[in-house]
């Protein structure tokens, strides 16, 4: 039994486990309230949680829900990466609740933010007084206040999602921090779903978050990725090598789904959507910054990158707030591999290469011995630089650091498994990008026919390596290893 299901055991009256061979899924028993202000708890069998890896969330939720339904009101703070499996965690917990009142709205981002955007989503579920003043600019005190009775009210307890507040307007987030201070007189939960990656040290969701910290209502959860092992039974099926598939989506539902419901081993359109969408939202300097980091690799050290795309740390410290890198031990790196590929392949091809040449002359000025000659010379390959290249690339046949690289450059060894299929050339004239049909797939991905003979696929332009695995995404995987004091390390 997992510590996840034993600590199902440990809340006997709120759900029961029932094993089911062959799954890792855990059957719910949910007290349901009917009617009156307060409930009483019946039990009311519902059926399986379908998600990976999610029964501790589920057992934390359905605890203080419980206690929300007891009149002791909580506001719970859901945070996870973008893509980590949020929403689908809560739409979960709301489907495995059963016929609840549940208030459901999201915050968007608007360059004109509209007041009380996730309460204008739950108008039609409101009382008419509220419904009414969200018809029009409404006066946020009077707002609040009959929001509040809302959650007094007798209409039995109320589950109440405020999706991705990290866009919230500020009116929300008034909201959130006046009712976090009355919620433990209501029979209600208020979770509060946002992107933790998304959230820098200024952003307002973390004051508000700092200013809730201390209430005893509060709860936190953070929905983690996916592990090796559960990527793994998602790709079963499918002729998706999942070690890789780990490697490169560090375990990001939404990136693991994707690559597996478009069947390719490139970046699906969906992420090159999601991470160009979050990248276009970079002021210039720090977009710059970002396509310097993509080029030099999976992780670099910060005046690498400041020195190669010209801009200053602030930029660098942007890109970090906006959750697409992190600041990683004396590093910046994508926070996964995908999202680097996906911003490499929107520069276009003359930006490209001189972002190459620019890193092959910094490098290059280094003292002897700390960069690797195979870095050098894909950088070199990637600049066009035919001599740097004949200079830099070992000899064929010898085994250079660039075993299992991505980049396959002429100093590249010959690949210890066949090239990816489907996966477009490597060299300096590739154009970026390329056109992919749209695929959209929500919750578990459906099993994939059993992969044909010859082997799995890499995922997303790598060559499949034998040994890849956790933690083989750090230093080297884009480039090899880094040499003694080099920069990427
Ligand atoms: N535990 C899980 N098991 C299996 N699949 C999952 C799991 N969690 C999420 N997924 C898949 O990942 C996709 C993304 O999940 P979801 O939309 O909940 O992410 P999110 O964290 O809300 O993302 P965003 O920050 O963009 O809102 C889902 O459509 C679903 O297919
Ligand atoms: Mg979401």
């Amino acid at each position: 039994m997992t510590a996840s299901a034993a600590a199902f055991r440990s809340v006997p009256s709120v759900m029961t486990q029932h094993a089911q061979p062959g799954l890792s899924r855990t059957s719910v028993v949910a007290t349901q309230p009917r009617g009156g202000s307060l409930p009483t708890m019946d039990k009311v069998t519902v059926g399986p949680c379908t998600l990976e890896e999610r029964d501790g969330e589920m057992v934390s939720l359905t605890r203080w829900w419980r206690e929300a339904c007891a009149g002791t009101g909580r506001l719970v703070l859901v945070g996870g990466d973008a893509g980590a499996g949020k929403t689908v965690l809560v739409e979960e917990f709301g489907r495995i609740l059963g016929d609840v009142r549940l208030l459901r709205g999201s915050s968007e981002p608007l360059t004109t933010p509209i007041a009380f955007g996730p309460l204008r989503d739950m108008a039609h579920s409101l009382s008419p007084p509220l419904r009414q003043k969200l018809t029009g600019p409404a006066d946020p005190v009077e707002a609040r206040h009959l929001m509040l009775d809302e959650l007094r009210g007798g209409a039995g307890p109320t589950l109440v999602v405020f999706e991705d507040a990290h866009w919230a307007d500020e009116a929300t987030l008034d909201l959130l921090r006046f009712l976090g201070r009355r919620i433990e007189a209501c029979p209600a939960m208020l979770v509060v779903v946002y992107r933790q990656d998304e959230v820098g040290a200024r952003h307002p969701l973390r004051v508000l978050a700092g200013d809730l910290a201390a209430l005893p209502v509060v709860r936190r959860l953070t929905v983690p990725m996916l592990s090796e092992a559960a990527v793994a039974r998602l790709a079963e099926g499918t002729d998706i090598d999942p070690a890789e598939l780990y490697r490169r989506t560090g375990g990001n539902a939404f990136f693991v789904t994707q690559v597996l419901g478009d069947g390719r081993a490139t970046v699906p359109p969906t992420v090159r959507d999601a991470v160009l969408a979050r990248a276009a939202r970079l002021e210039p300097g720090a977009r710059e910054a970002l396509d310097a980091l993509a080029c030099l690799g999976t992780r670099a050290a910060p005046w690498l990158v400041e020195a190669v795309s010209g801009r200053a740390a602030d930029d660098l410290d942007a890109c970090v707030d906006r959750g697409l890198v992190a600041a990683d031990d004396g590093a910046v790196a994508f926070r996964h591999e995908l999202v680097r590929v996906a911003v490499m392949e929107a520069i276009p091809p003359g930006r490209a290469a001189a972002l190459h040449r620019r890193a092959l002359a910094v490098l290059g000025a280094r003292p002897p011995g700390e960069v690797e000659p195979a870095r050098l010379a894909d950088h070199a390959e990637r600049a066009d630089d035919r001599a740097a290249v004949l200079a830099y690339a070992p000899p064929r046949g010898t085994t250079g650091i660039h075993a299992g690289g991505s980049h396959g450059g002429r100093g590249t060894p010959p690949p210890r498994t066949r090239s990816v299929p489907g996966q477009p050339g490597r060299g300096p004239g590739r154009p970026p990008g390329g056109t992919r049909p749209a695929v959209s797939s929500r919750r578990r991905p459906r099993r994939r026919p059993a992969r044909p003979a010859g082997g799995r696929r890499g995922v997303a332009g790598g060559r499949r390596r034998p040994s890849a695995g956790r933690g083989a995404g750090r230093a080297g995987d884009h480039r090899g290893a880094p040499g003694p004091g080099d920069p990427a390390r």
